[in-house]
């Protein structure tokens, strides 16, 4: 299992201050009066912000925390879901301190709007660093590695070994970041069914889905296990592919007169309640009652499920590991 970011900078700044040193001597002992003073200089530089520090009581003491960033969402009945996240987060990691940020900006404005604290990932991890945090485990609750996930993936790099910023940051991976994980998602999608669900009635999981970005794979990967693991499950996203008309036509060859609709994303907020169960004509709910399929939304993230949310922590015990590295 990979994780992102690979690399430790700190590690990389040290290569580079060692080569920096190196030239440094071999100046030295050519002894030329020129690269002489150079080296010394360069020696000071170098030395420099150790004295600084010891001037005020060495490094700062190591102070771990994690960071849970999901998209956000404007809709109220959606928290229960993040509740549920922080809930087994803080059962697994009891003596870590838990913080969160969200990803999208309309969600924090709306937050702020109401009173509520909203930070960006960005916000949340200065604030962590002010409050002597050290190492930050960020973890996505994002559901494939696409353009929110690259977003927090590029915010912590450049958040990372900033002066008397977060020496160490880690990302533990979104929910579909392997076929592993779309097999375990497969299986642990059915806990979100309710017990109503009789035979013959199919099952379609919306995603958000995005038509350009490469990670959108994910959703016909998840395809392929959820195939395996229930034959009447399908994957459709909001945008992009698989769309309705894939959807559709699959419902109508395995002749299925019900499909419950669930989304596919950690909270049910503005999609799930608009784009799949809402009573606009565009709706999916709406598109599939026109086709004669009975339409039967459940409006539940899956972040409301323990054993999904349980891959998410699989990811955050990387990420927490990776901070030990
Ligand atoms: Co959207």
């Amino acid at each position: 299992m990979f994780h992102l970011p690979d690399g430790t900078p700190a590690l990389r700044r040290g290569v580079l201050s060692r080569a920096r040193l190196r030239a440094a001597s071999s100046a030295f002992s050519r002894a030329l009066p020129l690269p002489l003073l150079a080296a010394l200089l360069l020696t000071l530089c170098l030395a420099l912000p150790d004295a600084a520090l010891a001037g005020h009581g060495g490094e700062a003491a190591r102070k771990d925390g994690i960071l849970l960033v999901a998209f956000g969402t404007t809709v109220e009945e959606a928290r229960p879901a993040l509740d549920n996240i922080e809930r087994l987060v803080r059962a697994a990691h009891p003596g870590t301190e838990v913080r969160w940020a969200w990803s999208a900006r309309k969600a924090r404005a709306a937050l702020i709007k109401e009173g509520k604290s909203a930070a960006s990932p960005q916000q949340a991890l200065a604030d962590m660093a002010e409050a002597g945090f050290t190492h930050v485990a960020v973890q996505s609750f994002h559901t494939i590695p696409g353009e929110e996930f690259h977003g927090l993936l590029a915010t912590a790099r450049a958040m990372e070994g900033l002066p008397k910023g977060l020496t160490r940051i880690t990302v533990g991976l979104p929910l579909l970041a392997s076929t592993d994980d779309a097999e375990s998602v497969a299986v642990a999608l059915k806990s979100l069914l309710p017990k109503e669900r009789k035979p013959g009635e199919a099952v379609v999981f919306l995603g958000h889905g995005n038509p350009h970005h490469p990670a959108a794979l994910s959703y016909p990967a998840l395809q392929f296990y959820l195939a395996k693991a229930d034959p009447l499950a399908f994957v459709g996203v909001v945008e992009g592919s698989p769309s309705f008309d894939d959807v559709a036509g699959a419902l109508a060859s395995r002749k299925a007169r019900t499909a419950w609709l669930v989304p596919l994303m950690a909270v049910a907020g503005d999609h799930a309640h608009n784009d799949m169960a809402g009573d606009d004509p565009e709706s999916w709910a709406s598109q599939l009652r026109e086709r004669g399929i009975t339409p039967r939304p459940v409006l539940r993230g899956t972040a409301s499920s323990d054993a999904v949310v349980a891959i998410w922590l699989r990811h955050l015990d990387a990420a927490l590991e990776q901070l030990k590295q």
